[in-house]
């Protein structure tokens, strides 16, 4: 894909991934247009357990609770944020969240980008 709507200088890459299918996608963007990735970590990573994740997620997301992030991106120098991350109990993951809640995405073209096992939302 030639691309010539985007400089590359200014594409941030920012994703959530757990098992890497959405580290996958993120990396195959990157060949195409460029741009520099960035994973999203927390302060305190989900359990390993996918039962345990699950049902901390669903406690997180019925509370509102936005987990601390330990990345943290400058996004002054970018035009074009592609924001990647899997359905998590068919929704947004919280940590998708926090980052809408931190960062000030006005003004940018934002990409989002999703995995997910099969839920039809
Ligand atoms: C806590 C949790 C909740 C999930 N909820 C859903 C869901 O509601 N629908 C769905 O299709 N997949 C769901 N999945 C599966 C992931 O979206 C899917 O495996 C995704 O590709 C994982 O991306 P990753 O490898 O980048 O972490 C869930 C996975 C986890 C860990």
């Amino acid at each position: 894909m030639k691309n010539t709507q985007l400089d590359s200088e200014k594409i941030l890459i920012v994703y959530l991934s757990r098992t890497k299918n959405t580290k996958a996608v993120a990396e195959m963007i990157q060949q195409e247009v460029g741009g520099d990735l960035v994973e999203l970590e927390l302060v305190n990573p989900y359990p390993e357990d996918y039962r345990a994740i699950v049902a901390q997620v669903a406690r997180e997301n019925e509370t509102g609770f936005l987990p601390l992030l330990k990345t943290k991106v400058d996004l002054s120098k970018y035009d074009s944020i592609f924001l990647g991350f899997p359905t998590w109990g068919m929704q947004l993951p919280p940590p998708i969240k926090s980052f809408l809640r931190e960062n000030d995405l006005d003004g940018k073209t934002v990409i989002p980008f999703n995995t997910h096992a099969g839920t039809s939302r």
